[in-house]
């Protein structure tokens, strides 16, 4: 595993899910970690003590992303515990689902808030860390690293799923246009599009035996994904291993996007 050694990180809804195990891998890649949460303190502060029981050091913070106030008091919390940021996974995101017609103005809004205006405010506040500090050679040889996640649902339209694949569509250009407009200050900003992994989001998807292998003619690889694959992806990313890598979505979905159906069609 590559070292991210004294960095300081935050994944942004790391109390569950793909969240928290990024959170973990990437602590046990040598960073100081912030779990920050919307709503269960609990869940991150499992994840905390999870952390320091292997040896590491990791603090939970409270923050609703899509909101610009409550972004902003937690990076100030973050500069108070640790002085500065070197990482930033922007991994909030939530599902509303609904067909077109039955879906609320409220249950758009809900999801373009959190995944992609998230994705905004945290980035923008991390930049302006990464812009006034600089590169720190003893740390990494670039000023600042942003790992957006997105979903292999930023090219796959998703019937029943308008808001969460806008979101997603939304999350793969704003990544691009910041990756293009802050190479030249050293800052690596790139996503990583998970496809089906096994966490709470998408629990109907896998509960059941028929559930299960439904969802296994989607996936190539016929296996649904565990959050410890987006979490090595993660540390690779945030690491001076993938230095030349910039503005590129890395696709961790066993082959989701490879038009299954063709596997005998076509
Ligand atoms: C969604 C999951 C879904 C997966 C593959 C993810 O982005 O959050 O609910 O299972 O994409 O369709």
């Amino acid at each position: 595993m590559p070292s991210l050694e004294g960095q300081i990180a935050l994944v942004t809804g790391s109390s569950s899910g793909i969240g928290s195990a990024v959170a973990k891998c990437i602590a046990e890649a040598g960073a100081k970690l912030i779990v920050n949460y919307s709503r269960s303190s609990k869940g991150a502060d499992a994840v905390v003590e999870e952390i320091k029981a292997k040896g590491g050091e990791a603090i939970a913070l409270q923050a609703d992303v899509s909101q610009e106030d409550q972004v902003q008091a937690m990076f100030a919390k973050i500069y108070e515990a640790y002085g500065t940021i070197d990482i930033l996974v922007n991994n909030a995101g939530l599902q509303r689902d609904f067909n077109l017609v039955d879906m609320s103005l409220a249950d758009w809004n809900k999801v373009i808030g959190v995944n992609l205006t998230g994705q905004f405010l945290c980035s923008r506040e991390a930049v302006k860390e990464f812009l006034r500090r600089g590169v720190v050679p003893e740390r990494s040889v670039a000023a600042g690293k942003i790992i957006c996640m997105s979903s292999v649902h930023e090219v796959i339209p998703w019937a029943g799923h308008c808001n969460y694949a806008a979101s997603k569509g939304g999350v793969s250009l704003l990544m691009k246009s910041m990756a293009q407009e802050l190479a030249p200050q050293k800052i690596r900003i790139n996503s990583i599009a998970p496809g089906a992994i096994q966490t709470p989001i998408n629990k109907e998807a896998w509960e059941t035996p028929e559930a299960l292998e439904s969802l296994l003619t989607l996936i190539p690889y016929k296996r649904i994904g565990v959050p410890e694959d987006i979490g090595k992806a993660a540390v690779w990313l945030a690491s001076d291993d993938s230095d030349y890598v910039q503005g590129t979505t890395i696709f961790v979905d066993g082959g989701m996007t490879l038009y299954p159906g063709f596997e005998s069609g076509g």
